[in-house]
């Protein structure tokens, strides 16, 4: 049976997946989200495809079915750039992305040399002996041009870009509002606005020139969408609100190629930019910790498990979202 009218939406999906169906042949069986044969012509098909319920309802009952959950998430042969991946979540990120299959993930910096944190994680990676190649890059993020021409070289090298995450960020000490210097104004902005954006053009050319799609996140933070309480930091906070709408943006402008853009958005978390307070105000331990639900700061290697995510297929229809993982800092 063919409905005669179809739903607005779903002519709108077929037509943007260039599965040329006039509306008249959405059958009201496939409207009504049924599994019904011939479905399958207006959906698009995961690369793991058959999966889930309908791999259930297709699958023959003498064969052996196998978990494909992991298969979805798995990075396998991508190529990435990290910003601020010299240390801190910027590295465990880069790390993380390696672990789950990427072939190369590239941790640009500011230093012209890595750090001793780097090289010991990417000499415990290459013990792995999983294939993966933790690569270093001295670059500025707020040299635009550089970055392209770089990022662009990454490319040449190795034939592909799927995966950015942009970390590189600063914070400065606490400064009144109403007498912020402009030029600390910008220079905050510059690295966590600007530099964010020209980080994700980069990579962001180079998936459009290769054509396979990607996925581009933006590290921003909670600060983007509370304030933290009895800090003085409006040029960080407005830095990373900006950085939540850049994510909407680009998701927005971007979704056409397959270029998923997400902004992930830590609470607190002990690393050298937050040291800067915990270790000269030991008291804020505990004054941060009680600020969430669970009673505790955050770990890095708890944004591991959400950067693979949004970094692989297993995310493949979030784009435009801002990923807020603070221990639910957000909700109180
Ligand atoms: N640690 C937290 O609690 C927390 C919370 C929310 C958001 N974040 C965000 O996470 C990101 C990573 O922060 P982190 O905690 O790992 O801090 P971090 O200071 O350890 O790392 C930031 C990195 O960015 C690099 N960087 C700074 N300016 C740069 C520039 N101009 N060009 C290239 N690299 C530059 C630094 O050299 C450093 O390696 C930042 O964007 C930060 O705002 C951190």
């Amino acid at each position: 049976m063919f409905a005669t009218i179809a739903p607005r939406s779903i002519w709108w999906y077929g037509s943007r997946n260039r599965t040329a169906f006039p509306p008249v042949l959405y059958s009201f069986a496939r409207y009504k989200g049924t599994t019904a044969k011939g479905a399958i012509s207006v959906q698009s098909v995961s690369p793991h495809a058959p999966l889930g319920v309908s791999a259930a309802l297709q699958g023959k009952v003498s064969e052996k079915p196998k978990p494909k959950i992991f298969d979805e998430f798995s990075l396998k042969d991508r190529v990435g750039i990290v910003s601020g991946g010299n240390r801190g979540l910027g590295l465990e990120m880069a790390l993380a992305l390696c672990e789950a299959g990427a072939r190369a993930i590239y941790c640009l910096d500011l230093p012209t040399k890595p750090s001793a944190e780097w090289e010991k994680t990417r000499d415990f990676l290459k013990k792995m002996d999983i294939g993966a190649k933790l690569k270093y890059v001295s670059i500025d993020v707020t040299d635009q041009q550089s970055l392209w021409n770089r990022v662009a070289e990454i490319g040449d090298e190795e034939g592909r870009m799927d995966v950015c995450v942009a970390a590189a960020g600063i914070l400065k000490a606490h400064t009144d509002c109403l007498r912020y210097p402009a030029a600390q104004f910008k220079e905050v902005l510059d690295v966590n606005t600007n530099g964010v954006l020209y980080t994700a053009q980069a990579a962001g050319q180079q998936m459009e020139r290769f054509g396979h799609g990607g996925s581009i996140i933006l590290i921003a933070s909670m600060s983007g969408t509370i304030t933290n309480r009895d800090h003085a930091w409006v040029s960080y906070n407005s830095s990373k609100s900006a950085v939540l709408q850049m994510a909407r943006s680009m998701a927005c402008e971007l979704g056409e190629k397959n270029i998923r853009v997400n902004s992930l958005s830590p609470g607190h978390i002990y690393t050298s930019m937050t040291a800067a307070y915990l270790d000269k105000q030991p008291h804020l331990l505990e004054k941060w910790s009680n600020l969430n639900p669970m009673g505790r700061i955050g770990r890095p290697d708890e944004m591991r498990g959400v950067c693979v995510w949004l970094a692989s297929g297993a995310s493949s229809f979030c784009t435009g979202s801002d990923i807020i993982v603070s221990g639910g800092h957000h909700s109180w």
